[in-house]
């Protein structure tokens, strides 16, 4: 598969209406947040302080440093290993932060509301920084990762959607509060000097741009035929299924490419280092960071996009959702409740990594 370049056709219906009254609206008020906080990769980023050798992000913030088979390796390998595994995750955001700058591009046409098109445009022009600090940073640090296949099929199907509320659901919802978790982990963990004197003006761009997503979906969610809203909910779920990498399907899984790249000897350490993650009841996952129980499904939440269809295969993935109270709660895939849902899936026969048999009821 080529992952150095993609096309999409896509079909779009742009709006132009002769209504300029830009009201006291919620959007309103982003766009002139956006314009205040503009900040620029050549005049606010010191690249002079470049620091090569030290971790990008405090390695104790992944679990990979719970690890057995990775505390005995050598400690030169340690560092290449995190090295490595901090490089991949900023390439993913960079990949992402392009198909970001063109997904809202495509919003500023199909969006109908003008003060939903100003912010639109804005935040274009936020992702074009981001896009311009981290290739410039991954270049420094003297290389980038290609795109993961499984976020290339995220990207390409949003990029090819129609529907302006599918672009939102997908990029400001779901892939800009993963984003916004990486940059919060980054800039209380950051450690690396350059990387750590932008990511908070990342962190708060992004926060606005979910913003986005939240406020143009929540009035629009309720309005919409329940067969459009089931499509858009499954849409979801399919992605949270495709990231989150706990329904059987491994999210990200060009990572151990990237991590055969250093010079540990794969041979003796992926035995090990598949039995300590496949062994659930002992692995050490509590205190970290999870963007899906974070922000995206509480953010999905807010919008109404997570249906009473949809908890069981949540549970089953470890994540339990009260959707009257809006919250959730990350219990991982060894709790109890999880697992004894995932038997019930597999006595029935469902897969609940399927959207539409996500379902016991
Ligand atoms: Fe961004
Ligand atoms: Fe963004």
């Amino acid at each position: 598969m080529d992952l150095s370049r993609f096309s999409t056709e896509a079909r779009l219906q742009s709006h132009f209406k002769d209504d300029y009254d830009f009201g006291d609206d919620k959007l309103q008020t982003l766009y002139a947040q956006a314009k205040r906080h503009q900040w620029d990769a050549d005049l606010d980023v010191d690249w002079g302080k470049f620091e090569p050798g030290v971790d990008v992000i405090d390695r104790r913030s992944d679990f990979m440093s719970r690890l057995a088979c990775v505390q005995e390796l050598p400690s030169e390998q340690q560092t290449q290993l995190f090295r490595v595994l901090h490089l991949f995750m900023v390439s993913q955001v960079l990949h992402g932060e392009q198909a970001a700058m063109m997904t809202c591009g495509q919003l500023v046409n199909v969006v109908p509301d003008v003060n939903a098109k100003l912010a639109a445009s804005v935040q274009v022009v936020d992702e074009a920084r981001h896009v311009e600090v981290f290739a410039r940073y991954l270049e420094c640090q003297g290389g980038r990762f290609p795109i993961d296949p499984d976020l290339k099929i995220i990207l390409e199907e949003l990029l090819a959607e129609r529907d302006w509320e599918a672009k939102c659901v997908g990029m400001q919802v779901i892939i800009e509060s993963v984003a916004l978790s990486f940059f919060r982990l980054g800039s209380e963990l950051g450690v690396e000097p350059v990387f750590k004197s932008f990511i908070g003006n990342v962190r708060d761009d992004e926060s606005r741009h979910v913003a986005y997503g939240v406020i143009t979906l929540q009035d629009r969610i309720p309005a919409l035929a329940p067969g459009v809203r089931e499509r858009l909910e499954d849409w979801a779920y399919d992605a949270i299924v495709r990231i989150g990498g706990r329904a059987g399907k491994p999210g990200f899984t060009s990572m151990l490419g990237a991590l055969a790249t250093t010079d540990v000897d794969f041979a003796s350490f992926m035995p090990k280092f598949l039995d300590e993650i496949s062994d659930q009841q002992h692995l050490d996952l509590d205190g970290l960071a999870d963007p899906i129980s974070d922000t995206v499904l509480p953010n999905l939440l807010r919008v109404g996009l997570v249906p009473e269809r949809h908890v069981d295969g949540y549970l089953a993935q470890g994540w339990r959702v009260d959707r009257a109270a809006k919250t959730v709660e990350n219990l991982h895939t060894r709790h109890s409740s999880a697992q004894e849902k995932r038997a019930e899936f597999q006595e029935r026969g469902l897969t609940f990594a399927d959207p539409r048999e996500a379902t016991l009821a």
